[in-house]
């Protein structure tokens, strides 16, 4: 089940990367069809100058928040990016770690890394690095060498999000914290009525808020905190379940 999820996940956003756009695009309601994936992008809460100042190629209008807004990254910093995507969250977060800091993007699909890759090469970035991992199985990163983890709407789309979180606590530095945007909703769905097109589509996947956290306080971490809640979807779109953007900061215990 979760191999054939992961399957398709990858056959999705290898599509969209390759055609630069993507039809589930952030909160209807806000957002009307036929929106740009700039316009998607601003509201989720991005500013429309950083925005100019990226590869225009990296932004694809799949994210359902803005983490780095809480990430409070500084020079010299590592930030680390679960599931980067065509960059649009390294681009930015490698300004504001500057040339001494470093962003890495991860991400299992070979055609948003391609993506990536080029767009960083097409932006002259000389600080930033994507690598190819499974968040939930193996970050290719070293134990305790990241100051900060971002991620934008990846979480919902693992089949095992504490093994995702414990994850992210190894590669933490002590002290070090975590800043998620994600889908959450009101009622999981159950086993045999998931959809795995529904789950690529970020939403058979999303939890309830108190599981998420759960599975969160499972991986090891303290001081978390929702910072941002508000309804994405109506729910008759997706059977009676709301559906939630979270965003959500934690902490690896300090020595
Ligand atoms: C909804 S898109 C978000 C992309 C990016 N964060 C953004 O906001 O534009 C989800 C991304 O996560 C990647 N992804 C999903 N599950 C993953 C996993 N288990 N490990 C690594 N990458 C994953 C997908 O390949 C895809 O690029």
């Amino acid at each position: 089940m979760s191999e054939q999820i992961k399957k398709e996940i990858k056959q999705r956003y290898g599509k969209i990367a390759l055609s630069g756009n993507s039809d589930c695009c952030c909160m209807p309601g806000e957002c009307k069809s036929g929106d740009s994936p700039i316009d998607a992008t601003k509201l989720i809460g991005y500013d429309q100058k950083d925005l100019e100042s990226i590869p225009q190629e990296s932004i694809l209008g799949v994210g359902c928040g803005a983490p780095l807004n809480h990430a409070d990254l500084k020079e010299g910093e590592i930030v680390v990016d679960l599931g980067s995507g065509a960059g649009i969250d390294i681009f930015l977060a490698a300004k504001k770690v500057s040339g001494s800091g470093k962003a890495i993007g991860i991400d299992m699909t070979d055609q948003m890394l391609e993506k990536a890759r080029a767009n960083a090469l097409k932006g002259n970035y000389s600080n930033v690095e994507f690598k190819k991992g499974d968040i939930e199985k193996n970050i290719p990163l070293d134990n305790n060498t990241v100051d900060a983890v971002i991620s934008n709407c990846v979480i919902n789309l693992t089949t095992n999000k504490t093994s995702a979180f414990r994850e992210v606590y190894r590669i933490l530095k002590h002290g070090g914290r975590m800043v998620i945007s994600d889908l959450i909703t009101d009622a999981e769905i159950l086993q045999e009525q998931i959809s795995s097109d529904q789950w690529c589509a970020c939403i058979d996947g999303a939890m309830t808020k108190e599981n998420y956290i759960l599975c969160m306080e499972q991986a090891g971490f303290e001081r978390i905190q929702v910072l941002e809640e508000r309804t994405y979807m109506e729910g008759e779109k997706v059977g009676g379940r709301k559906i939630v953007s979270l965003v959500i900061k934690a902490e690896k215990r300090s020595i």
